[in-house]
């Protein structure tokens, strides 16, 4: 049995496509895969969530999708087999309890879970960074979602008690201790969000366009990563409104991260929150990806005690905001939040007090 966590973004959201800078954390939410040898030649999954089976031959496998939650751990295995690793007649459950549609990243969970047990049972060896890779590609060309590699690369590499700073272009990483005394909170707009289609992929051509326009000036701008706040001063006139937006978040965005992970190395917690505040208000205003609930609870968290910062984590439209908040004050500020949004909103939102968890690992029996 192997399980692959979900995870929490404290910072740089949009950037990991645009070869930028991420700081996720794994999180103790996980997907649990449960593996075992068949002798029949079929590959039966079942998922405990949906209470339902897929059943294929293992020598003929689905190269599509159906649009069925068994695109995630079918994509993979579509993936391994054009890796030429020879996928094996298996009945394999899973089972999770990663909130999906909340921006967890319930799906990349699935799918290093997925791929970790397979690997296993096929007795072949891949790095968790290229398994990562692997990974985004399923949920890029089967899946159909145009994401970035943040969700499967921290599914895979996450620490305990640690934020990882991910360079998206070379997979480099660093791990920053959270301190004890600072607390993940994260709580659920309760409204939901998907990548499949939708305006995640129209921000990636947004994204793409406005790369282009700079890209003509300074042929060395591969993606936004290497394009700079003065690049946009001189030519983001050329580019219609909404997309010198959206390219504004991501070139700061990918400045805060990195501010935002050396203060966190250093312990300045003032200016780590500073960072989430700014980061939100660029996601809100400039790559319009917020919504009105969170930005409420955003707002609303600004102004309990032991707040250090606040934003709307993951791919936006939805989804959770991240809190950090003093540990001491954590419950409470859990507690009154939620009083907050029920008030405000009439809905009830859940709440989680997450530790930052380890990647993906087996389970022992
Ligand atoms: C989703 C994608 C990631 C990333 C975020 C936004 O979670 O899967 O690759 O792009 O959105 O930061």
């Amino acid at each position: 049995m192997f399980a692959a966590p979900g995870r929490v973004n404290l910072i740089g959201e949009h950037t990991d496509y645009a070869d930028g800078f991420v700081m996720p954390a794994a999180i103790d939410f996980a997907t649990f895969a449960a593996i075992s040898p068949r002798a029949d030649g079929k590959v039966i999954i079942r998922s405990e969530n949906y209470g339902e089976q897929v059943e294929h031959a293992a020598n003929n496998l689905p190269e599509i999708r159906s649009q069925h939650w068994s695109d995630y751990p079918l994509g993979v295995l579509a993936v391994l087999r054009e890796e030429g690793v020879r996928i094996p007649a298996f009945s394999m459950t899973l089972q999770g309890d990663v909130p999906v549609g909340a921006g967890l990243s319930s799906s990349a969970a699935i799918e290093v879970a997925t791929m970790a047990a397979v690997l296993a049972l096929a007795e072949v060896k891949i790095p968790l960074p290229r398994m990562a890779q692997l990974c985004q590609k399923a949920e890029n060309s089967f899946v159909g979602a145009s994401t970035g590699i943040m969700d499967q690369f921290i599914a895979c590499c996450g620490a305990a008690d640690h934020a990882l700073l991910l360079d998206c272009r070379s997979l480099q990483f660093r791990l920053a201790p959270i301190p004890a005394d600072v607390s993940l909170v994260i709580s659920n707009t309760m409204v939901k969000h998907t990548h499949a289609g939708g305006e995640y992929n129209t921000r990636r051509a947004e994204v793409e366009e406005g790369t282009a326009i700079l890209r003509r000036h300074r042929p060395e701008i591969k993606k936004l990563r290497d394009a700079t706040v003065d690049d946009l001063k001189r030519w983001g006139g050329e580019m219609p409104e909404n997309v010198l937006k959206r390219v504004r978040h991501i070139i700061t965005e990918n400045n805060r991260t990195v501010a935002a992970a050396d203060a966190l190395e250093r312990g300045d917690l003032k200016t780590l929150g500073r960072l989430l505040y700014e980061a939100h208000a660029s996601y809100r205003d400039d790559f319009e990806a917020s919504c009105p609930e969170a930005d409420l609870l955003v707002e609303l968290a600004s102004k309990q005690a032991g707040c250090i910062g606040a934003r709307l984590t993951g791919g936006g439209f939805g989804g959770c905001t991240v809190n950090l908040v003093e540990t001491a004050q954590a419950r409470e500020f859990g507690e009154k939040l939620r009083d907050g949004y029920k008030k405000a909103t009439g809905i009830d939102p859940d709440i989680y007090l997450c530790r930052a968890s380890a990647g993906t690992h087996e389970i022992e029996a």
